[in-house]
């Protein structure tokens, strides 16, 4: 079966088994930047944002995606450079394996789109379902707190 999605700003045609999770879909249409991990909704390895909202892909059948707005990591980047966010993560040292790292950028581009200004609680919270084995998450929270303090300097400027 196919299912229609608007993937990363374009109308897309994915091809889907039945009973095939959207991770999986997403990761043979080409999109390899999420992850499968726990394939449990743990480790938040497979964030993707639904409709603007992070979700763990694994935890969904790609045919609920039908009709529905679907951005992963790539579709962030900012034409063929990285987006602040994902330089930011660079340079706050927030990559090391790098394996949580399209999760984790997910759900903090979810929060500073619903929350520009969040408090350090506010990031914690919104990164609590994605797990790093490696940085011990300052830097990840320096980087998005980084990347928040920039986008509103640039509104204010
Ligand atoms: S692979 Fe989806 S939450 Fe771990
Ligand atoms: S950088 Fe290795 S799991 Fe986060």
């Amino acid at each position: 079966m196919d299912i229609h999605v608007n993937l990363n700003g374009v109308a897309e045609r994915i091809a889907a088994d039945p009973a095939q999770r959207l991770s999986s879909a997403l990761r043979a249409h080409g999109l390899t930047g999420l992850k499968e991990g726990c394939l449990e909704g743990e480790c938040g390895a497979c964030s993707v944002l639904l409709d603007g909202e992070p979700v763990c892909s694994c935890l969904m059948l790609a045919a609920q995606a039908e009709g529905r707005r679907i951005e992963t990591v790539e579709g962030l980047a900012r034409g063929s450079g990285p987006s602040d966010l994902q330089r930011a993560f660079v340079e706050e040292g927030a990559v090391q394996c790098g394996y949580c790292t399209p999760g984790m950028i997910v759900a903090a581009e979810g929060l500073l789109r619903r929350n520009p200004a969040p408090t350090e609680a506010e990031v914690r919270r919104a990164i609590a379902g994605n797990i790093c084995r490696c940085t011990g998450y300052a830097s990840i929270i320096r980087a998005i707190a980084r990347t928040a303090s920039e986008r509103g300097a640039g509104e204010t400027s």
